[in-house]
């Protein structure tokens, strides 16, 4: 790679940041279509965020994701939002539009594309089991409805609660009749009588990112033969997803979603379409 006076800067802005696998597939998408662009990961403390997100304008950089923790307090600082950002109160994208920073969120489009695509599963008609209520939970939500699903039903642990509470609502306020939406108790998710109807399940909590919290949350045995498995968690195969291929269920982990919603990053601020096929293995190559 080589750096000029003409290289254009993106990157990432969260903290911490050291995990980050969006640097390896977007560095590999620039390099294979020979664009001067280069990634990097800025490790950006909430502290700093505001002064972080001008420094955007005054070192002219193109664009940046937004991870943990800063997605909703970004919102602020930004100069215009998406409608999709400004439904689910969470940017994941800034673009600087000539001084003009717009938000974006891909996470949605990115679990439909990885869905439709890599899944072979399209939504619209379906009955959906999600357990989770923080960001991803957020987006997943929205895009499915907007995609046309059928019944939404949909726990977080007890702990907190407040938050698929709150989810409800929102969803309720955004979208009315449009889906039916269930909220259930989180001791009730493993009822026979709600996992055997369900076409969809998104695991959309963090459960199984690391071994040490890899509990199953839901009983596998308990969903029909034809359901469709998603878990949102991209960096290792969950126990979750295991029992699922071993009980042969369609099912797909997050890696897909990760690599669709940086796709989608990628051509917000490059204006070309992203080369998949290499952010894919660049990525497949790096776990
Ligand atoms: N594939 C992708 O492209 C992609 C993109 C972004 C994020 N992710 C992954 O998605 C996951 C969630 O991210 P997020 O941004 O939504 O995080 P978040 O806002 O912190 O929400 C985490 C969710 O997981 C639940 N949870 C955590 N530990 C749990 C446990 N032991 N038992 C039951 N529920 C538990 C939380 O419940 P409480 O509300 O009770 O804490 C909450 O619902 C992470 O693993 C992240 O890496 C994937």
């Amino acid at each position: 790679m080589k750096i000029s006076a003409r290289t254009k800067i993106v990157g990432i802005f969260g903290y911490p940041i050291y995990h980050s696998l969006s640097p390896i597939f977007h560095n590999a998408a620039f390099a294979k279509l020979g664009l001067d662009f280069i990634y990097f990961p800025f490790s950006v403390k909430p502290k700093d965020l505001k002064e972080a997100v001008q420094a955007i304008k005054s070192l002219d950089i193109v664009g940046v994701n937004v991870t943990i923790p800063h997605k909703e307090k970004i919102l602020p600082y930004l100069d215009e939002i998406s409608s999709e950002a400004k439904m689910i109160k969470a940017v994941n994208t800034v673009y600087n539009k000539k001084g003009k920073l717009i938000g974006y969120n891909t996470d949605g489009e990115g679990f439909l594309g990885s869905l439709r695509k890599e899944g072979k599963f399209n939504p619209e008609g379906k009955n959906v089991f999600m357990v989770g209520a923080g960001g991803v939970a957020y987006a997943i939500s929205f895009a499915l409805i907007k995609a046309g699903i059928k019944k939404l039903t949909f726990t977080n642990r007890e702990l907190n609660f407040k938050r698929a509470r709150i989810l409800f609502k929102h969803l309720k306020g955004t979208f009315k009749d449009r889906c039916q939406l269930s909220l259930i108790d989180f001791h009730k998710r493993n009822s026979r009588r709600i996992l055997s109807k369900v076409d969809l399940f998104v695991n959309a909590t963090s459960v199984g990112m690391r071994s040490s919290n890899d509990q199953l949350l839901i009983d596998p045995d308990l969903f029909s033969p034809d359901v469709f498995i998603y878990d949102v968690v991209y960096n290792r195969k969950t126990n979750f997803l295991k029992s699922a291929e071993e009980r042969k269920l369609s099912s797909l982990g997050g890696l897909g979603m990760l690599l669709y919603q940086g796709a989608l990053s990628f051509e917000i601020w490059t204006h070309r379409k992203a080369p998949m096929e290499t952010m894919r293995e660049a990525l497949e190559c790096e776990l």
